[in-house]
């Protein structure tokens, strides 16, 4: 096993987390019903091309590491209520947060600067998509 290989696979791995939130926010957007359907329809929509730009690096740098990428998506969890849809993405995006968190160690360990920092800024934007999601969560009735 080649030193690179823990890194591909934790790479490979959030590819396909990366996948499911591409399709979890396209089919969330679509779904969501009730008094706030066009603000978190907008909001969820306004979070698919950051999740399709995370994906296509780590697509790219699996396949510069000698791995092969994942054509393969996380389920997502189907709902129409909004509190439940909102749930749902602040489990997924706490769950990204600690993926890249451990993309970042791997790659420390073999000296992969540049994938250790593009994980950094990931982690970022995940942190605040959870971030903004629990806010609307906070007084929700
Ligand atoms: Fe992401
Ligand atoms: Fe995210």
């Amino acid at each position: 096993m080649s030193d690179l290989q823990p890194l591909i696979e934790a790479m490979n791995d959030q590819l396909s987390a990366e996948y499911q939130a591409v399709i979890m926010y396209i089919h969330y957007a679509a779904v969501v019903v009730g008094p706030h359907r066009p603000e978190l329809s907008g909001f969820f929509t306004r979070e698919i091309a950051e999740e399709t730009l995370h994906a296509q690096y780590l697509a790219d740098k699996v396949s510069a590491l000698g791995g092969t990428p994942t054509t393969t998506a996380k389920p997502v969890p189907h709902s129409t209520d909004a509190k439940q849809l909102l749930e749902n993405v602040v489990a997924a995006e706490i769950e990204a947060v600690t993926a890249y968190a451990n993309i970042i160690r791997l790659a420390d360990e073999v000296g992969e600067v540049g994938i250790r920092v593009q994980a950094e800024n990931f982690l970022m934007d995940e942190s605040h998509h959870r971030d903004e999601t629990k806010k609307i969560l906070q007084s929700w009735r």
